[in-house]
């Protein structure tokens, strides 16, 4: 019998390094390297996300056909070596002015980086944004789409957008450095006192609470906004172009103040800030999408890029009908650019045939290391740690999740492949009633150990989905932001309230997941992606009459999502979790021989050590 063709993708040495392996094109395993290492954001080469990649195909490194890096590291080292006079571009550029040698250059240094690397083969370049554009339309259920990326900066693009035909990909036009929707949301991110490349999506959680007072002064002084969405910064106001900071004394002047010290209070002139760079956002994206569709033609969009991950823009963009479909790459950060790498090598360099696959070929995300139902190696690991537990056949585990969930338990569950992508799907994931006012603010406290201003994301069955939220499409991957439908509301009188005292008040029957703008961040559940956590949700809708439960990644701040069942162990003894589910395991936290009494105890918890 032949062997499948295998082709490894590797994004590596910026954030968020990850890997994934394509066996005749089909998906094998992705896996980002920080829930190996548990290093948030880890850059370091992914040696174990490959280790991961390996084992699943039962195969060794010289078996692998390709191995495709996601971006050329020539050019962008031209990038980060040129000096430049900003003349800017004042809309989007097209590729064969700008960059006529777009496609892979033969990159001499190959072997140098592949012996650095410590891999043995010749390795292959993909551009940074072609990758994030083949993450975007290879997997998609879309025959052709218009295709945009949206992101910080690859080589020298920071947006671009093209056409997905087929098996091929081809990008027609760019914004290129320092003019950067990106960059721009992560100077806000960095004012605003958050970590740059994962603080963003708390300035997005913070701008309901805000108005957009900002947003002209950042229209008129930070930046030209393109009628085709496109952008060109005022340099004066950034320090990013030298590499030294993000923003400089005159943006801080120009917006009152220096920026927020991380870890200090919050106050409403950062909800405001994050309200004006939203609408900002949204506006651009919108206008880039309107300029898209009328030059490519087409009815349905495909995005990636780490913008992309903005579900307030994007399900703004969903809700505009501006396209007919959208759909967004679960891992649309560079992590998703080793997928989006192999993509191209199979398709678009040896030329294989593509047939789109229903509902795409992610397979629900759940592409990382799996924790089996059953397995001898877990059962020793938990036994190490003194844990107790029993097990159950799966039909009565669903039952008894969706029990604990309406008895206004919080449960945990790791179970299966773990989520490729920043986003837990319920493979990974913290599960709650989103019926209970309370909730939000406990397991944000006292599990999540995190600022109690960031609202949870409902999964709620696909088939009920539209009776809970004004959706036009599903959400699978949690990516598109839809409004609570108005039946399901409730009159809120918010007379002297501000600020986050406005999350404190219910207003609607889900009210844990309903934001203070009554939008939510929504995950529709089916069979077919997600058939375990479809039967949670039904047991739970037949106890409670509600197909909505709130669910939120398996971790505590500052940590990446759990990966083993030492992981999820460790993170449930950290926290007031009562509930965990270790593969077809049930563990309640008031049999557990030794669960923590106090705040050092449960740090412990969450410090690893070598077990013998
Ligand atoms: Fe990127």
């Amino acid at each position: 019998m032949s062997q499948p063709l295998r082709i490894l993708g590797i994004s590596a040495f910026y954030h968020d390094s990850a890997a994934a392996l394509l066996e005749d094109g089909r998906i094998v395993a992705a896996a980002q390297e920080e829930r190996f290492t548990r290093i948030k954001g880890d850059a370091a080469f992914p040696h174990h996300a490959i280790a991961l990649c390996l084992d699943r195909a039962g195969i060794e490194e010289s078996q692998l056909d390709y191995i495709v890096f996601y971006e050329n590291p020539l050019t962008k080292f031209e990038r980060l070596l040129t000096t430049y006079h900003l003349t800017a571009p004042r809309s989007f550029t097209s590729f064969a002015e700008a960059f006529p040698s777009w496609l892979t250059e033969k990159v001499w240094m190959e072997n140098e980086i592949a012996r650095e690397m410590g891999l043995t083969k010749r390795i292959y370049f993909c551009d940074h944004h072609l990758s994030h554009a083949a993450s975007a339309f290879f997997p998609s259920p879309f025959e052709r789409a218009a295709v945009l990326t949206i992101d910080g900066v690859g080589e020298w693009s920071t947006t671009t957008w093209g056409i997905g035909d087929g098996n091929r990909v081809e990008l027609r036009e760019q914004i290129r450095f320092p003019n950067s929707w990106g960059l721009l949301y992560s100077a806000f991110t960095y004012y605003t006192g958050f970590k740059i490349n994962s603080g963003e999506y708390k300035l997005m959680g913070l701008a309901p609470y805000g108005q957009p007072h900002f947003a002209d002064r950042i229209r008129d002084h930070l930046l030209h906004l393109g009628e085709d969405g496109s952008i060109v910064l005022n340099q004066d106001y950034f320090g990013y172009s030298g590499g030294l900071r993000m923003t400089n004394d005159r943006f801080h002047a120009l917006f009152g103040g220096p920026p927020r010290a991380p870890e200090s209070r919050i106050t409403q002139r950062e909800m405001d800030l994050a309200a004006s760079v939203q609408v900002v956002l949204d506006e651009a994206v919108l206008r880039m999408a309107r300029h898209v569709r009328d030059r490519s033609g087409l009815e349905h969009l495909v995005l990636a890029g780490g913008v992309s991950l903005n579900v307030v823009s994007v399900g703004r963009l969903a809700s505009a009908g501006v396209f007919r479909e959208l759909w967004v790459q679960p891992a649309s950060g560079d992590a998703g650019s080793a997928l989006g790498a192999a993509l191209w090598m199979w398709h678009q360099k040896l030329g294989h045939p593509r047939t789109p696959s229903k509902p795409d070929a992610m397979q629900g995300a759940f592409l990382g290391l799996s924790i089996p139902a059953a397995s001898d190696e877990d059962d020793a690991t938990l036994g190490k740690l003194g844990a107790s537990w029993e097990t159950l056949e799966e039909g009565a585990l669903q039952d008894r999740i969706a029990g604990a969930i309406a008895a206004g338990k919080v449960v945990a569950v790791a179970r299966g492949r773990a989520e490729f992508g920043p986003r837990s799907l319920g493979a990974r994931s913290i599960l709650g009633d989103a019926r209970l006012p309370q909730m939000q603010s406990h397991m944000n406290l006292k599990i999540k150990f995190r600022e109690s201003f960031r609202p949870f994301a409902p999964m709620v069955l696909a088939e009920d989905a539209r009776d809970y939220f004004d959706t036009t499409q599903d959400s699978p991957y949690m990516l598109l932001v839809y409004p609570v439908a108005k039946r399901r509301r409730i009159d809120v009188d918010e007379h002297g309230l501000a600020g986050i005292d406005l999350l404190k008040v219910p207003r609607s029957e889900i009210p844990a997941v309903t934001h203070v703008d009554y939008s939510a961040r929504v995950q529709t559940v089916d069979a077919e992606r997600n058939p375990f956590m479809t039967g949670v949700l039904r047991r739970f809708k037949d106890l409670s009459g509600c197909p909505v439960i709130i669910n939120t990644s398996f971790n505590v701040r500052g940590e990446p999502i759990v990966n083993t069942v030492e992981d999820a162990y460790r993170c449930f003894m950290a926290s007031e979790i009562d509930c965990l589910v270790a593969g077809n395991r049930f563990l309640d936290r008031e049999k557990q021989m030794n669960r923590p009494l106090n705040d050092e105890q449960r740090a412990q918890w969450l410090q690893r050590f070598e077990l013998d």
